[in-house]
């Protein structure tokens, strides 16, 4: 599904090297942690994935498709196999929980009953109920988890998580995680770039850490500490 191999990233106007010759693959059907400090080269190592960026060194294969390759109008055809949700959840201020899934499904252009499958995406993340309320009348969590269904309502096989939990109690931060864990159950592959240590040791799955850039350890049985 991801596949990094020898992978340098240096940002050039500060001559930052925010990846260094990074190797690690991701099959389909895994949860995996990306963890590290601030600065670790986490976001990073996502926008690669996003091909938000492009590497300076190695090669990044996005389902056998190397990212380097793709031509610049197939670009929207693999980023609809990503979903993403950030940190800020950004959801558009406007418009309610519904018809901002409904306005994602618009964007990459589907077509059909938009509503109904809105709607079952915010069932997937219980919150229906909430469907007509703008983004200000919700929780942070909920927030979220409208962030998290709109980043799976065109059920991309691959979920991208940018400090999903950061500005959530630690209650929600674990409703977050056991929601993420369920959709990964489904079959979606989910990356999760955290510097939590709590969330990591409590649901411990494969965790993959940073260190100044450079990929330290690689654990299958997961959790923060050694
Ligand atoms: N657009 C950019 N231009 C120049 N340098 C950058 C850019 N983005 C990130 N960096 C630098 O690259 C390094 C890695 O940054 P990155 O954002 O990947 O870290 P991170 O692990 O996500 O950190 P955090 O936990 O704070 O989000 C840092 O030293 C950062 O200053
Ligand atoms: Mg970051």
């Amino acid at each position: 599904m991801v596949h990094f191999s020898r992978v340098t990233k240096t940002y050039p106007r500060t001559h930052t090297h925010a990846l260094k010759d990074v190797d690690f693959r991701i099959d389909k059907g895994e949860f995996v942690y990306i963890t590290g400090h601030s600065g670790a080269g986490k976001s990073t190592l996502l926008s690669l994935i996003l091909r938000r960026i492009l590497p300076t060194e190695g090669t990044v294969l996005i389902a056998g498709q190397d990212i380097t390759k793709v031509r610049e109008r197939r670009l929207p055809f693999l980023r609809r196999k990503i979903g993403m949700v950030f940190q800020d959840h950004r959801l558009l201020p406007n418009l309610s929980a519904l018809d901002n899934l409904v306005f994602a499904l618009r964007a990459t252009g589907e077509r059909g009953n938009l509503e109904q499958r809105a709607l079952l995406a915010l069932r997937q993340v219980a919150l229906a109920h909430k469907r007509k309320a703008p983004p200000i009348e919700l929780s942070l969590g909920e927030q979220q988890r409208v962030a998290i269904a709109r980043a799976i309502v065109t059920t991309p096989p691959l979920l991208l998580c940018d400090e999903p939990t950061g500005n959530l109690d630690p209650d929600t931060s674990w409703e977050i995680l056991e929601l993420l864990n369920d959709i990964n159950i489904r079959g979606t592959t989910v990356i999760v770039a955290t510097h939590s240590r709590d969330l990591v040791d409590r649901l411990r799955r494969r965790t993959i850490v940073l260190r100044n850039g450079e990929l330290v350890r690689d654990d299958t049985t997961g959790g923060y500490s050694l």
